[in-house]
């Protein structure tokens, strides 16, 4: 079973055991400098990350959730406020792709913004990405293509 769990310490540690076994540190962080793989700046700095997005109160732009299947923790979604609109963003771990659990996360993402006074719903990723274009075609708006940028809005029904 695929679910979500709200961010907090203790699930951020299993996060970051999830990245680290299973994702590249460019797609799910942003760049950080030194040597290649998961080095020890790098982890720290996933953790920082999280924190400065989610955890503290002061500097939180997002809502992050671990996607956890069967109870194992084995990527990340969320969704970032910008005006009227929510932001989604996902990442799963190599042995988690591919399986359906991306759709089934969009899914969930889609309940939680509904559940928000949200108006729109968006998502984005890069023309190479095969996986992720095809998760924002089946949110069923027309995809948008930007440059390097193919991008996906969907209006959240019930609002006035
Ligand atoms: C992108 C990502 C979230 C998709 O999740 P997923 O669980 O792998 O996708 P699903 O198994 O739910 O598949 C969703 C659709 O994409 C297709 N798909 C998934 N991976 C694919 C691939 N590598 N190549 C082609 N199609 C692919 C599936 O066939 C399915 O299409 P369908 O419903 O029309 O049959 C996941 O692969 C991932 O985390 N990738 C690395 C990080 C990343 O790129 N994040 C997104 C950045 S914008």
């Amino acid at each position: 079973m695929i679910t979500l769990t709200p961010l907090d310490e203790p699930a951020l540690a299993r996060l970051l055991e999830a990245a680290v076994a299973g994702a590249d540190p460019l797609d799910v962080m942003p760049p950080v400098g030194g040597p290649p793989g998961w080095t020890a700046t790098r982890r720290s700095a996933f953790l920082e990350f999280h924190r400065g997005r989610s955890l503290n109160a002061a500097t939180a732009v997002e809502r992050t959730w671990v996607v956890d299947a069967d109870g194992t923790a084995v990527g990340a979604a969320r969704l970032e406020r910008h005006g009227d609109a929510v932001e989604a963003g996902i990442w799963l771990s190599r042995d988690a792709r591919g399986r359906g659990i991306g759709r089934e996360v969009t899914r969930l993402l889609l309940t939680e913004a509904r559940a928000s006074d949200a108006t729109r719903f968006t998502a984005s990723t890069t023309p190479g990405n095969t996986g992720a274009r095809s998760l924002l075609a089946g949110l069923g708006a027309a995809l948008t293509t930007d440059g390097d940028e193919v991008r996906a809005e969907v209006q959240l029904s019930g609002r006035e």
